[in-house]
């Protein structure tokens, strides 16, 4: 099947072209830089970018294929959750061209296109579910962090969440504190390599808890009070990358913990990792440092796709059609509030 996947959620404009569990194209485009100068995404903002970005993306795509529109067996796009005036772009654009092409289209929850990403490895980059296991699935991003038991393919449950803040939000708010730019996750990434995460002791909220929740607010307030007791530490670089890496310390040693409980406990032999923060260096070498540790099986989410981008909802969207989805009615709308079960 041929198919053109669109993703417009947030702040990540992307268009792929998929055939037959391979990502022919991908191509996205960030506009972290524009929403930087305001210190987080401005949905009105973002919306706008998409509307001009699409276009071209999906014609970048196209080429980069080597396809035509004619050629389209199918048109996939993010349903929901996300930012209502960003979706809204990408999921009418798709709703159009499916229209206009007479094809099927797909509407695809954000999340599960997450859940399935790290199925999808290689240059190109293909979806692998022949090597498919049974799971727990970490999904941590600046919106998001939750911990999904995937049973089987395409059958998952949601076992917890944060109740507060997500990881990436507290990465970003954290380096905000520190003065850092936006988003703060990467440059704390880089600035944690040269600290010591033993530096400072920042609390691990609900570690010890045996529910698969996260809360990462109290580990927020914690930075600010302890910054604004001990102001002279931002004046030295060095206490810079030491706060950077007991922070991160703090964050990494609840994700992992929490996420091997479940795994253990659900009786699992596979743990899956993605979205943004999936990107964080010390996270995927703490994930796989415990994996290899109680001989668990790790995928983690290439680096190319821990982010926003079309290729995962393509993917899913085919693997959906041969599961015998059915072709989803052009009336129908997002779902910027849509949670995954
Ligand atoms: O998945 P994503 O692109 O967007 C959504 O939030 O849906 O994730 C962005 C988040 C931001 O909070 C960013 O700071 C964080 O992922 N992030 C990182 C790293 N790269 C991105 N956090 C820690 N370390 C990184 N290397
Ligand atoms: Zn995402």
């Amino acid at each position: 099947m041929l198919l053109l996947a669109i993703e417009t959620s947030c702040d990540e404009t992307s268009a792929a072209v998929v055939r037959d569990g391979v990502v022919c194209a991908s191509v996205v485009s960030s506009q972290i830089e524009m929403h930087a100068e305001y210190g987080g995404v401005v949905p009105e903002l973002a919306a706008r970018e998409h509307l001009r970005n699409f276009l071209p993306i999906a014609r970048a795509a196209m080429q980069e294929a080597g396809v035509t529109p004619a050629e389209l067996e199918a048109v996939a796009a993010t349903q929901g959750p996300g930012l209502p005036t960003a979706l809204l772009v990408g999921f009418k654009a798709g709703q159009a061209i499916a229209f206009a092409l007479r094809k099927p289209f797909i509407g695809i929850h954000h999340h599960e296109a997450h859940l399935y990403s790290p199925w999808i490895s290689g240059n190109p980059p293909r979806a692998h579910f022949e090597e498919f296991q049974p799971n727990v699935s970490l999904i941590v991003s600046g919106g998001h962090t939750m911990l999904v038991h995937v049973e089987s393919e395409l059958k998952h449950r949601v076992i917890g969440g944060t109740i507060d803040d997500a990881a990436g939000e507290c990465f970003d708010k954290a380096g905000k504190l520190m003065g850092l730019p936006y988003p703060a996750g990467p440059v704390i990434d880089r600035l944690a390599e040269l600290g010591n995460p033993k530096a400072y002791d920042f609390p691990r909220p609900l570690l010890n808890d045996t529910n698969d929740d996260f809360s990462f607010s109290g580990l927020k307030t914690s930075v600010r009070y302890f910054l604004r007791d001990h102001p002279v530490l931002l004046e030295s670089d060095q206490s810079i990358r030491d706060l950077c890496a007991s922070v991160q310390a703090a964050i990494v040693q609840v994700l992992v913990k929490k996420t091997l409980r479940a795994a253990q406990r659900l009786g699992v032999k596979c743990v899956t990792a993605s979205g943004g923060v999936t990107c964080n260096r010390n996270l995927r070498a703490e994930l796989a440092r415990a994996c290899n540790h109680n001989r668990f099986t790790l995928r983690l989410a290439d680096q190319s796709l821990c982010t926003d981008n079309a290729a995962m909802i393509g993917i899913l969207a085919e693997r959906k059609f041969f599961g015998g989805y059915e072709q989803m009615s052009l009336d129908k709308d997002i779902q910027p509030g849509w949670q995954l079960k």
